[in-house]
């Protein structure tokens, strides 16, 4: 057996002293996790030693390549349309929040430019939601594609959305799987690390993304989000996919929508020309970018969502993947309205505790192999900034298993904030744009 050419604690102590990590040290210590080498006691009080001592952009570039190579990569350079002519790749990826559906109109928005859109998505876990979840609720649709068939739909239809494969960077699945239950998620070295190894290694050329600051998402003020979308973009720049990022509020839900059938069918009316304003106005600003980086610019977005295209190429990525864009979407059984307790202005309808709503009432999962309830969910019925009076209808919670309502309709009420006029919040959704430095 060779020698190893590092110790895991070598390594940890390192770290745990505020040093640098070398290239040499990062590709082992990746590569020694994979093969079982490093034990996950070792690899738990690296991730803590990096949680607090932070990583360099260097060291944070190298830690990406390591867990890239630890897969495959896909190659969509060849990616040609059935008349031969090349098509270019543009991908969004977000951080995470609630109610947040927007990869649902956006692909086939984009895709309705010619522009191929490879979506390999995720389910949700804990309080935000999974863009995989939300389609399974149409009936017959299918998250997992072979290569082959994702590039015969790309090459076809132009838009994909399916279930990342699990040769794409496996020492993140590790990684992050250890990280889940050691407190180690929240470090922007690790974060920023984990979603760019991914979509790295996915290969595609234009990379859009949508990072979430406020209640509802990972990194809870500006600066922080900040930073995590700086150091994505010099990633994703630095390997050569052309990245940017808009920084976007989630201190309440997008749109009003939190659950899976429910955000189909509000995704549904934005692709026929209508439905909520934020959604509406966050689909075409990152529309607006993923088509500019595959060199598409002076187009009206908007239209293709008012003349039908967008949603002819919507029904065309469905129908590829098993799924009825015309079935009825599955219903709950049981729901709850909860009412303004007093008369004002909405202050605050809070992302976070909505998103944990409609997660305890069955729309998303506590543990991986739990299954989702497709009807569950939070319908809104106002949003902040609106004037309510004692009584009116502020949201209807949807369930299959109606003892779950108590505990729900306790977090709905808390996420409430009703006060005056002089205190109406800020209601801007995109905070910046951020670009390579
Ligand atoms: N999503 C990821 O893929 N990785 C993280 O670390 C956080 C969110």
């Amino acid at each position: 057996m060779a020698a190893e050419k590092f110790s895991a604690v070598e390594v940890i102590r390192t770290k745990r002293d505020g040093g640098e990590l070398s290239a040499e040290m990062i590709d082992w210590t990746i590569d020694a996790y994979t093969r079982g080498v490093i034990a996950e006691e070792q690899m738990s009080a690296l991730n803590m030693a990096i949680f607090f001592q932070g990583m360099n952009r260097t060291e944070i570039s190298h830690w990406t390549s390591a867990m890239i190579n630890s897969g495959e990569r896909m190659d969509f350079s060849a990616l040609a349309d059935p008349a031969g002519k090349i098509l270019a790749t543009t991908d969004k990826h977000s951080t995470g929040g609630v109610g947040d559906k927007i990869t649902l109109p956006l692909a086939p928005l984009v895709a309705s430019f010619g522009v191929a859109v490879p979506q390999l998505s995720g389910r949700g876990l804990g309080h935000t939601g999974g863009t995989l979840d939300k389609l399974e609720a149409i009936p017959g649709w299918r998250a997992e594609l072979s290569n082959d068939q994702l590039f015969s739909q790309l090459s076809t239809v132009g838009a994909v959305i399916c279930a990342a494969g699990t040769g794409l960077a496996p020492a993140d699945k590790k990684l992050y799987a250890l990280r889940d239950v050691t407190s180690t998620v929240e470090s922007i070295p690790l974060i920023a690390s984990s979603i760019m190894s991914k979509k790295i290694a996915e290969g595609t050329g234009t990379l859009v993304l949508d990072v979430k600051v406020g209640s509802g998402a990972f990194m809870k003020n500006e600066s922080n989000a900040r930073e995590l979308a700086e150091t994505m973009v010099n990633l994703g720049t630095d390997a050569g996919v052309n990245t940017v990022a808009l920084l976007t509020n989630m201190d309440t839900p997008l749109g009003l929508t939190a659950g899976n059938a429910i955000e189909v069918e509000e995704s549904v009316e934005v692709l026929a020309g209508g439905g909520p304003e934020d959604v509406v106005e966050l689909t075409v600003a990152l529309a607006v970018e993923m088509l500019a980086g595959a060199g598409i610019k002076d187009v009206d977005v908007r239209a293709a969502l008012n003349d039908g295209r967008a949603m002819d190429k919507w029904r065309a990525m469905i129908s590829a993947q098993g799924g009825d864009p015309d079935a009825k979407l599955p219903v709950a059984k049981e729901s709850h309205t909860v009412v303004a307790p007093a008369e004002g202005v909405l202050l605050k309808l809070d992302a976070m505790d909505i998103g944990l709503a409609a997660w305890t009432l069955g729309a998303g999962r506590a543990r991986k192999e739990d299954s989702v309830q497709a009807g569950a969910g939070v319908r809104l019925h106002v949003k902040p900034g609106a004037l309510v009076r004692r009584g009116e209808p502020i949201a209807t919670l949807l369930t299959d298993t109606p003892e779950k309502l108590e505990r729900a309709i306790e977090l709905v009420q808390r996420a409430v904030m009703i006060g005056s006029e002089a205190d109406r919040p800020d209601m801007r959704l995109i905070l910046d744009r951020i670009s390579a430095s």
